[in-house]
């Protein structure tokens, strides 16, 4: 089941997120800011025993362009739909706060994710160098959340402060 995090979700998301990423992680302060303060959307995926993914999305002041900010599924659930179900759920989501498009950041190596964001409709448009912790590239990926949209992609100067996906 798919619904909005909560503060109760606070240490299984700090787990799930060690366990899916080795650098960049979000960090717990990270994710009670973002849960209470963030201007974000926290969607998880929840079965009997728990968690089984997230994503987050950040909304900007001011502007109608949303951001993917994380999207992990653990280990023993990946490749059964779960990320795409959540990608799906985060846009709707998105789109109901009024955003017309969505941006993420990906790790140039992420080939797994790039498939996923791919066939989901987003398109590569930038890159940010030495982007991640270990100096991974990230590229840049945007999706129109407007049906029939044909708004251009302009990339920005300026790399977001904060890891992505
Ligand atoms: C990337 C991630 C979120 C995908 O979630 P998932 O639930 O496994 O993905 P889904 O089962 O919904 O699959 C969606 C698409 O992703 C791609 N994909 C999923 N697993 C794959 C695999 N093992 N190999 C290649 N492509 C794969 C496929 O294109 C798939 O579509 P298809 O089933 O029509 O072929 C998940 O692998 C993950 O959490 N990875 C670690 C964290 C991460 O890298 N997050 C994203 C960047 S921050």
């Amino acid at each position: 089941m798919i619904r909005p995090a909560n503060l109760s979700d606070l240490d299984a998301l700090v787990q799930l997120e060690a366990r899916c990423f080795d650098t960049d992680r979000v960090s717990r302060r990270s994710f009670h800011y973002l849960l209470t303060r963030g201007h974000a959307m926290l969607l998880v995926d929840e079965e009997r025993n728990g968690l089984r993914g997230y994503a987050l999305i950040r909304f900007q002041a001011r502007s109608t362009r949303a951001r993917l900010y994380s999207i992990a599924i653990d280990h023993g659930h990946r490749s059964q739909g779960i990320g795409r179900a959540l990608l799906a759920a985060t846009e709707d989501t998105a789109r109901k706060h009024g955003a017309s498009s969505m941006r993420l950041e990906i790790r140039k190596d992420n080939h797994v994710a790039a498939r996923l964001y791919e066939k989901m409709g987003y398109q590569r448009f930038g890159a940010y160098l030495d982007y991640y912790a270990d100096h991974m590239d990230a590229l840049r990926m945007e999706k129109s959340l407007v049906p029939h949209s044909h708004a251009a992609i302009t990339g920005n100067a300026t790399p977001p402060a904060h890891r992505v996906t």
